[in-house]
């Protein structure tokens, strides 16, 4: 079975916190924690506009320059949301893949439970993904089911949502790519429980599966698979070790620092 060295813990602070001295109170002792750490790499995800300021990476780049990833803690990195699926234009609203990296951010996650819940299709997902791959973000591609049914059929969603996404995508970007298993009925403060390591442990595999029969065995043995979906403190280890998983996506625990931090720790541990 393939390996993957280090564990990858992404912390998805959603549309929290509402300032930026709240935002940096968070980070500043992760960062801290994160000097320390060596078998693990933590991408915070804040609201973009955050991004710069927190990943101290803004670049002025402009359309076409090249793009320089931040000096920061080399174990740190930092990741947008969202982004649209045109770098610029008439937009309103909008924030362009070109503009994420420009803020020193070197992922993205996209197809987010809670982006679909608002209108995107896994046509939007695709021309999404397809657009962030090409200005050379890596790609947290969320996948998952809102319910499990016995039978079995909600695996054909999660193929069906793996597939669209990664449409017309050349094989030679999917090195940049990461999947995120989120069973939607396990985000977020309504979730009532976790997924189980063993029950995640499968859908990776499946997951994994899905992209050998589309993209070759090769991209799917070094595809990431993180879980997400009340991931904490307490069920991390599970995940990480029983589960396998190569990190966790992790939402409300990572706007306690230190909950993150013992996450990261753990990681660490077993990374
Ligand atoms: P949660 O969110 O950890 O708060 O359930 C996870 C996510 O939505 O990515």
């Amino acid at each position: 079975m393939f390996v993957m060295a280090e564990k990858i813990i992404v912390g998805n602070w959603k549309a929290n916190p509402e300032s930026l001295r709240e935002a940096k109170r968070i980070l500043t002792p992760v960062r801290r924690a994160m000097g320390k750490l060596k078998q693990v790499e933590a991408v915070i995800c804040p609201p973009a506009v955050w991004l710069g300021e927190l990943s101290g990476g803004r670049t002025s780049g402009s359309r076409g320059s090249t793009l320089k990833y931040p000096k920061v803690e080399p174990r740190i990195r930092f990741g947008a949301q969202d982004a649209f699926w045109e770098t610029g234009g008439a937009y309103t609203g909008m924030i362009g893949p070109t503009m994420v990296r420009n803020s020193g951010a070197s992922h993205l996650i996209i197809g987010h439970s809670e982006r679909r819940q608002l209108g995107d299709t896994d046509e939007v997902v695709n021309a999404k993904v397809r657009l962030a791959l090409k200005h050379d973000l890596k790609v947290i591609l969320c996948v998952g089911e809102k319910e499990r049914d016995e039978r079995g059929d909600y695996l054909k969603i999660l193929e069906t949502q793996l597939k669209a996404a990664l449409a017309g995508v050349p094989r030679r970007r999917l090195g940049q790519l990461l999947v995120a298993y989120e069973p939607v009925w396990a985000i977020g403060e309504r979730a009532k429980q976790s997924d189980t390591p063993p029950a995640f442990l499968e859908q990776a595999i499946f997951l994994r599966k899905v992209l050998a029969d589309a993209a070759g065995k090769e991209f799917a043995l070094a595809l990431p698979v993180l879980y997400g979906g009340s991931a904490t403190a307490e069920n991390a280890r599970g995940f990480l070790s029983e589960g396998r998983a190569d990190g966790l996506l992790v939402g409300r625990a990572s706007l306690d620092a230190e909950q993150f931090i013992k996450i990261l720790r753990l990681a660490d541990e077993l990374g």
